[in-house]
């Protein structure tokens, strides 16, 4: 029988597909919440050890608790000889992100446990990954240019040995803070596009490393994780703040999407952007790079004075690669970035997600023909 006709909600576009308490984003507001913390008093005063298990657990961790997770993150926290091997044979000519999405793959296929469903293995997994990201990000990002690995170092923090593995250098406190603070403010953001592929992948009662694989592949996209790649290409393209008025008109002319504005969710300024907006500016400033700041907050205002009406704002991609540029990152490297920080609520919600499961299976209407036609053999077509 054909479908009767149903209303379609494209991109699942206000369409809830499941219960959680990880966080919560609120549009109108401009308001984003894990566990009931404000996005704003997490980067002020938390770390991304702590914002990680706070997703992970419901709670902020005491000092036992973070003393034991961070301990637990530090014994797994290594990479093998076969995974720096891997990183070097496929970094120099491919994108980041999918040398990032076959190495989580490979991970994966070394762990004897990844066919397991049981709910603490997952976890276990979850851990793994993310106690390994600094590494594997990093060594990323050395192998790219042709260095060569460096061991992360149990004394540092994960947005301190992040940067040392890429940079072999033990970075000062501020670089860490700005780091640090990047990493929280991308550490979830509810049921986005790379979230949402998490919780399908896992709702099959798939591995952890298949979810977090899934995620990583969705995240490369240009709409999603993606974006702040492009929004520094556009931000050096303008190159100087007077031309701002101009290059964005003739690209809004040709209907072209502006990279590192609008949001599916936020229809008002994205909290992420404000937080990273004064970072943008300070280590801009110390870099030598504030040129780029200055052109890019005349692009800040040109826009919402052309689309503001419309809800279009600058989102959290916009000032991000501007950020990770002036610590000295390739373009590349801003999703692996990104993805070194959402591992946290990619397994949080996952995990939140198989306690109490329901496969994914969603449903398209048919539009083609009604049929039933009749066969014809290759020959006579
Ligand atoms: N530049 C120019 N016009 C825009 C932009 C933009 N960045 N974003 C939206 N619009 C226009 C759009 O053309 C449409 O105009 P009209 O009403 O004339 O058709 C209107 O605003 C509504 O846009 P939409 O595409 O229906 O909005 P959406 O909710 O489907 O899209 C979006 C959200 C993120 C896909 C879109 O804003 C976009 O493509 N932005 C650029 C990519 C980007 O920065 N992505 C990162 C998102 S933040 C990271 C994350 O959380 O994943």
């Amino acid at each position: 029988m054909m479908q009767a006709d149903t209303e379609v909600h494209k991109g699942l576009e206000g369409v809830i597909v499941t219960e959680s308490s990880v966080g919560f984003v609120d549009g109108q507001a401009g308001r984003l919440v894990y566990r009931g913390y404000n996005i704003e008093t997490l980067a002020d005063n938390s770390n991304y050890e702590e914002v990680a298990y706070l997703l992970l657990y419901g709670h902020l961790p005491n000092v036992k608790e973070f003393e034991n997770f961070r301990a637990r993150l530090r014994t797994t926290m290594d990479l093998n000889a076969d995974v720096v091997a891997l990183i070097k044979s496929i970094a120099p000519k491919a994108h980041p992100m999918s040398v990032l999405r076959t190495v989580v793959s490979f991970i994966g296929a070394q762990d004897q446990k990844s066919n397991s469903t049981d709910l603490r293995d997952q976890e276990e997994m979850s851990l793994k990954l993310m106690s390994k990201l600094p590494a594997i990000v990093g060594t990323i990002s050395r192998a790219s240019k042709g260095q060569d690995a460096i061991k992360p170092d149990p004394e540092l923090s994960y947005a301190a040995n992040f940067l040392y593995c890429s940079t072999g250098k033990r970075p000062d406190k501020e670089h860490e803070k700005i780091m640090d603070t990047c990493l929280i403010l991308h550490a979830d953001h509810g049921s986005n596009a790379s979230t949402f592929s998490a919780l399908v992948t896992i709702s099959t009662l798939a591995d952890m490393y298949s979810a977090v694989t899934s995620a990583i592949s969705t995240l490369k996209g240009p709409l999603h994780g993606g974006a702040n790649e492009l929004a520094l290409e556009t931000i050096k393209k303008v190159a100087k703040p007077e031309n701002a008025e101009h290059v964005l008109s003739e690209m809004l002319a040709k209907k072209e999407k502006i990279m590192g504005f609008g949001h599916r969710v936020y229809k008002v300024y994205d909290p992420r952007a404000r937080i990273l907006k004064k970072y943008a500016e300070s280590v801009t400033r110390r870099n030598g790079k504030e040129d780029l700041f200055r052109t890019a907050e005349q692009m800040e205002k040109v826009m919402i004075s052309k689309l503001g009406e419309k809800g279009i704002f600058p989102n959290v991609d916009f000032y991000s690669g501007m950020v990770y540029d002036s610590l000295g990152f390739d373009s590349r490297m801003f999703t692996p970035i990104f993805a070194l920080a959402r591992i946290a609520g990619w397994t949080a919600r996952s995990l939140e997600y198989i306690r109490d499961n329901k496969l994914f299976r969603p449903k398209a209407k048919y539009i083609g023909e009604a049929g039933p036609k009749e066969y014809v053999g290759i020959q006579k077509r």
